[in-house]
């Protein structure tokens, strides 16, 4: 699904991603972690097809990345969303872009909402919601457009941990609902395990480690000693080569 090869980009003189490699299964998650800077963000903008390499390149489904990709729907850390419209607005926005008739339209945005659990919101302002249901309102707009590709920076990273949690576990619960790659930012070491069934360890505009995690996928793991032996590994691996060690 994803193949990103040799993926080098520059901002003036710095290298914000220095000859990065990898690839990504269809259907399965990755999730994105390193220190602030590293180069996170700016590999999710390749990816949405936001940045252009400088060299190497992105595929998706193996085609070159040219632009914005219809089927790819991203969520940024602040949420995008309108604030002069309405959460119902907000999610029907993509429906409408697109020409959907009205009946689809409605239907299509009633059922995102309800699963989703913020029918009851629908006619409030993004600035009437807490950021847990802003979060939801968001991953819901992007839900609506049945996108193959989901690509999401830090979509837990403003809410407290009961929160957090929340979302983790409804993001899971979408994933195995709606076949779909995802791919997330965090600097969260439990969210990329709870989230990553590839975990992608960066540093300073590289890949440092890439593991695989087999324990994604239980929406019990957090109770288990298996998650927290995945997190102390990630922590690990994190930290070598740090001159503190
Ligand atoms: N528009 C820009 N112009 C110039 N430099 C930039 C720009 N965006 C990012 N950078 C630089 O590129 C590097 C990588 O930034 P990026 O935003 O990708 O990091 P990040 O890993 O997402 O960090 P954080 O965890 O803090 O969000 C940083 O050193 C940053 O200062
Ligand atoms: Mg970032």
């Amino acid at each position: 699904m994803i193949d990103v090869k040799n993926l080098t980009v520059c901002y003036g003189s710095e290298r914000a991603l220095d000859d990065i490699s990898f690839t990504i299964e269809k259907n399965t998650t990755c999730a994105i972690i390193g220190p602030s800077g590293c180069g996170k963000t700016t590999l999710l903008y390749c990816l949405a097809g936001l940045l252009a390499p400088m060299a190497g390149s992105v595929l998706v489904n193996e085609q070159p990345i040219q632009g914005i990709r219809k089927d790819t729907a991203l969520i940024l850390q602040d949420y995008g969303l309108f604030p002069w419209k309405t959460v119902w607005k907000n999610v029907s926005l993509g429906l409408q872009v697109r020409d959907m008739d009205k009946k689809q339209e409605k239907q299509i945005v009633g059922a995102i909402l309800s699963e989703l659990g913020i029918e009851q919101y629908k006619q409030k302002y993004p600035m009437e919601l807490s950021g847990g249901q802003k979060q939801r309102v968001a991953i819901a707009r992007a839900l609506a457009l049945k996108p193959d590709l989901l690509l999401m920076d830090e979509p837990s990273s403003a809410l407290d941990a009961i929160t957090k949690e929340h979302l983790q576990n409804l993001i899971l619960k979408l994933y195995k609902a709606h076949p779909m790659t995802i791919m997330l930012v965090t600097h969260s070491i439990e969210e990329a395990v709870f989230l990553g069934q590839k975990i992608v360890i960066m540093d300073q505009g590289k890949i440092k480690t890439i593991l695989d995690n087999p324990h994604f996928g239980d929406e019990n793991l957090r109770n288990k000693q298996d998650f927290y032996n995945v997190c102390l590994k990630v922590r690990q691996c994190m930290n070598s080569g740090d001159q503190d060690e």
